[in-house]
């Protein structure tokens, strides 16, 4: 019931509940400072992790270095909002994973700029925010690199699904299917990974989500130039031809 409340109310609102947490749960003496400044754990203020990142180290946690994970307190939508709030202090410059590692490959300038094309910060982590390529971002859609697809902008919208639970309703992906159901939640600008009870679960074959609308941010040249990137990463790929 919380989680839908929570679901129910605007974008503007989920965007100051994150605060909210943040001050809540984040901002806590010994851990970090209030907005994003230094207490006992490091700034965030500048901080370079992706969103994909800081979304798993908030869930998760970092154990090694003392930050515990929320997922057993938070709901995904509040980790969610969380995650926006932390990304308003991110910094310039190429984004990290979870682990720290800000280029797991050398690139060439050229797929450099197409790799960071790919992720763009400035876009919600673009299309990383829904597709893993060469370990980064997140495995919502197919991998890249190993699709024969070239259409960019396209997307068949192959196994959406309208999802329906109660008076909520929201484009899916269902990923386990059963008494406990896991899902992505495309309704959010950031996929949110839900378990939900299949009882209460209804869902329809028949979805208008549209692939092409979430590539909307990037302009036909743009798309052309992500293409080098995803060219090289089905080279890596063992049984690449
Ligand atoms: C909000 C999530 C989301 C974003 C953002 C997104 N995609 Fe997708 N993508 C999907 C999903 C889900 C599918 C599978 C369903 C479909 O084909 O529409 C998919 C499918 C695809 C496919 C077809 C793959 C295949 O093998 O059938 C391509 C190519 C693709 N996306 C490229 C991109 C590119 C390039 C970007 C960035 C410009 C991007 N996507 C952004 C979710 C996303």
């Amino acid at each position: 019931m919380k989680s839908f409340v929570l679901f129910a109310v605007t974008a503007a609102a989920i965007a100051q509940d994150g605060a909210a947490l943040f001050r809540a749960r984040c901002a806590v003496p010994y851990c970090h400072g209030q907005a994003g400044s230094a207490g006992r754990a490091p700034k965030l203020i500048g901080h370079t992790y992706n969103s994909s990142a800081v979304f798993s180290i908030v869930s998760g946690g970092l154990p090694a270095k003392g930050m515990p994970g929320f997922d057993r307190d938070l709901t995904a939508e509040e980790i969610e909002a969380v995650t926006r709030y932390v990304m308003t202090f991110a910094g310039a410059g190429p984004r990290k994973n979870e682990w720290g590692i800000s280029s797991r490959t050398q690139l060439t300038p050229e797929l450099e700029r197409s790799r960071n094309l790919f992720f763009d910060a400035a876009r919600m982590n673009g299309c990383g925010r829904c597709h893993e390529v060469d370990g980064w971002g997140s495995k919502v859609g197919p991998d890249l690199s190993r699709s024969a697809s070239w259409n960019l902008r396209g997307g068949s919208g192959k196994g959406v699904v309208t999802a329906r639970i109660g008076a909520e309703t929201f484009p899916a992906l269902v990923l386990e299917p059963g008494s406990v159901t896991r899902l992505w939640d495309l309704g959010s600008r950031l996929p949110v990974l839900r378990t939900v009870a299949g009882a209460d679960l209804q869902t329809d074959a028949a979805s208008r989500w549209d692939h092409a609308a979430e590539t909307r941010a990037y302009s036909d040249a743009e798309l052309q130039l992500i293409r080098p990137f995803l060219q090289w990463a089905r080279k890596q790929q063992p049984d690449a031809r």
